[in-house]
């Protein structure tokens, strides 16, 4: 019998369509959003939103998008058990932003640790919605009144903001807001780039055997991972510091074959590198087989596709709208009839 105080604790993630996703975004995410699907109510939610303080094209911004809906349901996000959704589909995100934004002091959005370096590295664009980002999140995540926010380590900053923006409206107004927590999930492996092992895989970087996508045909994956960089020490071990190559690839190899990294290192000992770079492409090649033809199948299905996003979209406007309607009471709109 289900009782009602057994009620699942809400969770709240979302990640930016601006590139295709990659095996570190499986590793890292992904991976956890499956699991958590199981014991916990979760919205996902694909931010396309977030992704405009830099210029995109539209047409490739739009395929992107779709792209990795597409992925998340191929890699077993399932509509039945989380809800997954296209932040633009539910306008509640951009409305409760702006409420947000005037329980937001322009002292705490200038401390973020991501807007400084953005606008850093990109100082022709540093827009007034990369400085708003942060409020955004906020919105995202107090909108379902998400108890748990799996994130990165960069965007735990993030989180915390939005958790002193519901503390400030809760105490202006009256208790509205969950307060949210960040949590980095632990066992969310990190995968370095194949020809920078000492940096996350990247998608920016410029050399494209650094990063290997999802949607990537198996012969560029085995491409990439023979060109894999190593050490001249012949000896297969997890060594992070003084061994970054090998210690990635046992990672992929741990990641995607489910093999533990102790149980790798004795499964490799004594193989050429040669062959060890062949057996890990193997396994991601082997494990994306299924999860790339069911890629395929949902892409060339629009039908599908379009269902997942409307019903995703309409369960998470129900939650959000029950939000949204507190908030504007509370702060004294008038209600509309
Ligand atoms: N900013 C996050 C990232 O770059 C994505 C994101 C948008 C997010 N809204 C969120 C993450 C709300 C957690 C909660 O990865």
């Amino acid at each position: 019998m289900t009782v009602e105080n057994e009620k699942k604790k809400v969770i709240f993630s979302a990640v930016k369509p601006t590139g295709a996703p990659t095996l570190g975004s499986y590793a890292g995410a992904l991976k956890n959003w499956l699991a958590m699907q199981e014991d916990y109510d979760c919205f996902y939610c694909v931010a396309d939103m977030h992704s405009i303080t830099v210029t995109l094209s539209a047409a490739d911004f739009r395929k992107n998008t779709l792209d990795m809906l597409a992925m998340y349901l191929a890699l077993g996000l399932n509509p039945e058990k989380c809800t997954l959704f296209i932040q633009s589909h539910v306008s509640a995100h951009a409305e409760l932003a702006w409420v947000l934004n005037c329980n937001t002091l322009f002292g705490e959005a200038r401390r973020m640790t991501q807007f400084k370096e953005k606008s850093k590295k990109n100082p022709e664009n540093v827009n007034v919605g990369l400085f708003d980002y942060p409020v955004l999140m906020a919105a995202d995540i107090l909108l379902y009144q998400a108890e748990l926010v799996p994130v990165g380590q960069d965007q735990k900053q993030h989180v915390e903001l939005a958790r002193n923006i519901a503390q400030r409206f809760n105490g202006r107004y009256s208790p509205t807001f969950v307060l949210p927590e960040p949590i980095i999930p632990k066992n969310g492996a990190k995968i370095c780039g194949l020809q920078n092992p000492k940096s996350k895989m990247s998608k920016s970087d410029d050399n494209h055997n650094d990063c290997v996508y999802l949607a990537d045909e198996p012969d560029v994956i085995m491409r990439k991972f023979k060109a894999a960089v190593t050490d001249s020490d012949a000896c297969i071990k997890f060594e992070r510091e003084s061994k970054p190559g090998i210690s990635n690839l046992l990672t992929v190899y741990s990641t995607f074959s489910g093999t533990s990294v102790p149980a790798a290192e004795k499964e490799f000992a004594g193989l050429g590198y040669a062959d060890f770079k062949k057996r890990v492409g193997e396994s991601v090649i082997e494990f994306l087989k299924p999860v790339q033809a069911e890629y395929k199948r949902i892409l060339a299905d629009k039908t599908y596709l379009n269902e997942v996003m409307k019903t995703g979209a309409e369960k998470a406007a129900r939650t959000a709208a029950r939000t949204l309607s507190k908030v504007y009471r509370k702060v004294g709109f008038v209600q509309p009839f």
